[in-house]
């Protein structure tokens, strides 16, 4: 059974004392049970949330993690790292690190495989660009980055993956996809699935929505079939925002 999962995705937001206030203020909230809770504050301030959210059923993501183990990779931070200060989660494959850092999907397989070899649970980000959409290849982006991207998998991993559809053109734009356009590229997600693997794997996968999402329209994006939650940038960064669109599920 595939469960509703909600993510905050920080981005290179909030300092330790801003991550605190947030936490703070999200812990007062009054939040449904039946959804799955992440927040994904950066690097810095992963230890101090988990810690923070001992407490709370709220999970805490990374937002980016290298491949290797460990090594000569100044700058980067390994799976193993992020486990030992309690991340059991991690974002890979934001259209962010596509487009600002060149992360391609051969190095996000790679990226991929550390991960499940870590026993981390990864939330897979996706989505085409707007040129796309104009000239109508948007499920054929979405198809290859996956195929490239996460479809070598073994059947058995897919436990441990959520899916997030998140067409750039949407992100921080304020002009979200339309329900009906979410859902559409999401039941066309869950039938390549279900070709590639089989129905299992695409009835219970998750599949989180990304991209404007905002407490006035999470209830109606969220109402369809195929949507099981959402990956949220700007509002996510307020406890009452966020919260809304939790309970949107209720
Ligand atoms: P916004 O909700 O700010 O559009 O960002 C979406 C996103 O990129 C989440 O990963």
């Amino acid at each position: 059974m595939r469960r509703n999962i909600v993510a905050g995705n920080w981005k290179m937001n909030c300092d330790i004392s801003q991550t605190y206030q947030l936490l703070d203020a999200l812990k007062e909230q009054d939040i449904t049970d039946d959804v799955s809770v992440i927040v994904a504050p950066p690097f810095t301030n992963l230890q101090s949330a988990n810690q923070a959210l001992l407490d709370t059923e709220i999970l805490v993501a990374a937002q980016n993690m290298h491949q290797e183990a460990t090594g000569a990779y100044t700058g980067e931070v390994s799976a193993a790292m992020l486990k030992s200060v309690g991340v059991e989660v991690v974002i890979l494959g934001h259209s962010e690190r596509r487009a600002i850092f060149g992360e391609t999907n051969a190095l996000l397989a790679a990226k991929v495989n550390t991960a499940l070899e870590n026993e981390m649970t990864i939330i897979f980000c996706f989505g085409e660009e707007l040129s796309d959409r104009k000239a109508g290849n948007h499920f054929d982006v979405v198809r290859q980055q996956l195929q490239e991207g996460i479809f070598h998998i073994e059947k058995e991993n897919w436990n441990n993956v959520i899916l997030a559809y998140e067409p750039v053109w949407a992100i921080g734009t304020g002009e979200t996809a339309t329900p009906d356009q979410a859902q559409e590229m999401h039941h066309f997600i869950r039938n390549t699935l279900s070709e590639v693997f089989d129905t299992d794997v695409s009835q219970d996968v998750s599949i989180l929505y990304g991209g404007s999402v905002k407490p006035g329209n999470a209830k109606e994006i969220f109402g369809k079939e195929d949507v099981d939650g959402g990956l949220i940038g700007g509002a996510a960064l307020n406890a009452t925002d966020f919260t809304a669109i939790i309970n949107a599920f209720e």
